[in-house]
């Protein structure tokens, strides 16, 4: 990707931690001062990561969507999403379905993997009732799986998709 997308995604990114807190692990603090150039990979794929799909609206990134996988031997076949977003100013037009169906698409038609598994969190019943819809399935739930600046602590639901 070239550098300007790199600044999009960041800035897409930032936004959704800021007016999401209950939905992402990361902080928006925190994450807001990293580094432009620590997104290339994820961007790119590389390291953890296998690919990141994004949409785009006339040119402009409204949504995005990560998929990682563990180098370890006896991991390989298990594959993580992570970073699901797409602009409040878009939501509910199919978007995130998009981009899920594509994740999927493309990890099926990766050698090698299993499963895929994500977290979200147990209230967030827009994003479970999307996983729900393609065919994830809960298989665990982590109490206490983040605390916010307001103090509420939140718990985390574990699914699954097999991908054979
Ligand atoms: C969750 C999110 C990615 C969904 O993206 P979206 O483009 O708005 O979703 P879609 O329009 O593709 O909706 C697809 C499905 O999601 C579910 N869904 C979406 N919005 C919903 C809502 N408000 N309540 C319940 N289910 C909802 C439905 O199953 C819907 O299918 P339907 O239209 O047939 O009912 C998006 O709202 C978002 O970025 N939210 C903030 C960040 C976040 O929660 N990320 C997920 C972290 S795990």
């Amino acid at each position: 990707m070239l550098e300007p997308d790199l600044l999009a995604y960041k800035a897409l990114r930032d936004a959704m931690l800021a007016g999401h807190p209950e939905a992402f692990t990361s902080d928006a603090e925190t994450e807001a001062q990293r580094d432009l150039s620590s997104y290339r990979n994820r961007l790119a794929g590389g390291g953890a990561t296998l690919f990141t799909l994004v949409a785009l609206d006339e040119g402009r990134l409204v949504g995005a969507l990560t998929c990682e996988r563990e180098p370890r031997l006896k991991v390989q076949h298990n594959a993580h999403l992570i970073g699901m977003m797409v602009s409040d100013t878009h939501r509910g037009r199919g978007i995130g379905r998009d981009l899920l169906i594509a994740a999927i698409a493309r990890l099926k038609a990766t050698p090698g993997l299993a499963q895929v598994t994500l977290s979200v969190t147990s209230t967030n019943r827009a994003a479970i009732g999307l996983y729900e819809s393609q065919g994830f399935v809960r298989y665990g739930c982590l109490p206490d799986a983040i605390r916010l600046n307001d103090g509420r602590s939140l718990s985390k639901d574990l699914m699954r998709l097999r991908l054979d």
